[in-house]
């Protein structure tokens, strides 16, 4: 396993529409496995393909439950509403607040090419929500409806 770089926020592969994955090969394993680990070296509970630069519908997310890993994720079903202050790995200083659903249910494909569903709620729907944006260009910061100057939050903490 090997860390990637980052993409950070201003970066256009950000803003691309992600392509499907049509081969479950020993290279989407590779790129899989390296997404976690810098997924886990940078404490985030979340990272999309685009953001280590590669524009393919792959997502992995760790919410303290094990690893969960997406191909070609489609919510197939969002409940309810919640608000709460949202980041991402793409920009480490920027903090606000977003409305998701409550709930939110998904499929999508394992590493192997077999058909699975998650549902998530709470902090695991709102991953999944941040998430699949990135295969579509969307940034947190696109939907944030009030921005957190990182300050509060380590005065809070
Ligand atoms: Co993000």
């Amino acid at each position: 396993m090997a860390l990637r770089n980052i993409v950070k926020f201003g970066d256009d592969r950000l803003r691309k529409k992600c392509r499907e994955v049509t081969e479950f090969n020993d290279k989407l394993w590779v790129m899989l496995d390296d997404m976690y680990e810098t997924m886990k070296q940078s404490d985030g509970v979340g990272l999309a393909a685009p953001q280590i630069g590669i524009l393919r519908r792959v997502v992995v997310i760790d919410v303290g439950e094990g690893p969960i890993e997406l191909i070609n994720p489609v919510i197939t079903g969002m409940k309810g509403k919640q608000r709460e202050v949202e980041g991402c790995l793409s920009s480490p200083n920027q903090w606000g607040y977003v409305e998701r659903p409550a709930k939110v249910k998904v499929t999508a494909f394992n590493r192997y090419g077999k058909e699975i569903k998650v549902e998530g709620t709470e902090l695991l729907a709102r991953a999944l929500c941040h998430e699949i944006d990135h295969l579509n260009g969307i940034l947190f910061t696109d939907l944030a409806d009030e921005m957190v100057d990182p300050k509060d939050i380590e005065k809070d903490n």
